[in-house]
């Protein structure tokens, strides 16, 4: 009999010194880090399904104009506010003040081109104070199909975008955050601590920052050098001294 299942887009090609984020699944770090940092207010920019939702146990703000969840999304929380809408609007609003009195804990997932996590980094800042954290997914692309900015199924099943740029912006442009790139897969997470609410170098410079880097392929940069500036560091390794929100505050 005729297979008609429809075919799967081949394995994708990787030129050599490609990163790959091969450490524990995010979805546990997530956990891990909800677990040991308690943040009294988690944003969840990009919520999608709900897997990363409902790994968070405490007091929740998640925002998506396109919320496909499954499962209980709820759990123990205290309490959860969805937002259906985009980000963009949802920091517009002025909505997150209105819920929390300073968010803990973010996790940025929403749409993966460089300027929507850009913004979204931005306006997130300036609602956490110094012991917060900021995390960023997709940093690691899987291969160079998955890094465009175009989603192409036929050739990436999982897809990136362009968000791999944003290492470059917050090392040249906010030396002064402590930001790692850790290793779990399958597309990495960027950690983000020693926040600065009132710093505006980033939105001052959004738009040049955004024209600069619009056109850069990954090509063009260079995956070993994307390495070489990410200095991708194991999980493991990095955790234990991510796990303490008094230790920063
Ligand atoms: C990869 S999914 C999120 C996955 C989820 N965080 C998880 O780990 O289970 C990305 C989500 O971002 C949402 N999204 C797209 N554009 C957005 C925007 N402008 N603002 C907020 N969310 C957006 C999409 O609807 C989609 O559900």
């Amino acid at each position: 009999m005729a297979d008609i299942r429809a075919p799967k887009p081949e394995k994708p090609a990787r030129p050599a010194g490609w990163p790959r984020a091969r450490g524990r699944h995010y979805l546990d770090v997530l956990e891990h880090l909800h677990l040991t940092r308690r943040p009294d207010w988690y944003l969840e920019i990009g919520s999608g399904r709900g897997h990363s939702l409902s790994r968070c146990p405490g007091r929740a703000i998640a925002v998506d104009p396109d919320f496909r969840l499954t499962g209980d999304v709820m759990g123990d929380k205290p309490e959860l506010h969805l937002l259906r809408q985009t980000s963009e609007a949802f920091f517009a609003s002025g909505k997150a003040l209105e819920l929390a009195p300073r968010i803990d804990l973010a996790f940025i997932d929403g749409m993966h081109l460089f300027e929507y996590v850009l913004d979204d980094f931005i306006a997130a800042e300036k609602l956490c104070d110094a012991g917060a954290m900021i995390l960023l997914h997709d940093l690691v692309p899987f291969s160079p199909a998955a890094a465009e900015r175009e989603w192409d199924p036929e050739r990436t099943k999982g897809w990136s975008g362009d968000v791999w740029k944003m290492t470059l912006i917050l090392r040249e442009y906010r030396p002064d955050l402590e930001f790692k790139v850790l290793n779990p897969r399958p597309c990495g997470l960027g950690v983000i601590t020693g926040l600065d609410p009132t710093n505006s170098t980033l939105e001052e410079a959004r738009d040049d920052i955004v024209a600069r880097f619009m056109d850069l392929t990954i090509e063009e940069f260079g995956a070993r050098k994307l390495c070489d500036l990410m200095q991708m560091q194991d999980v493991e390794e990095a955790l234990p001294g991510l796990c303490d929100r008094e230790a920063a505050e």
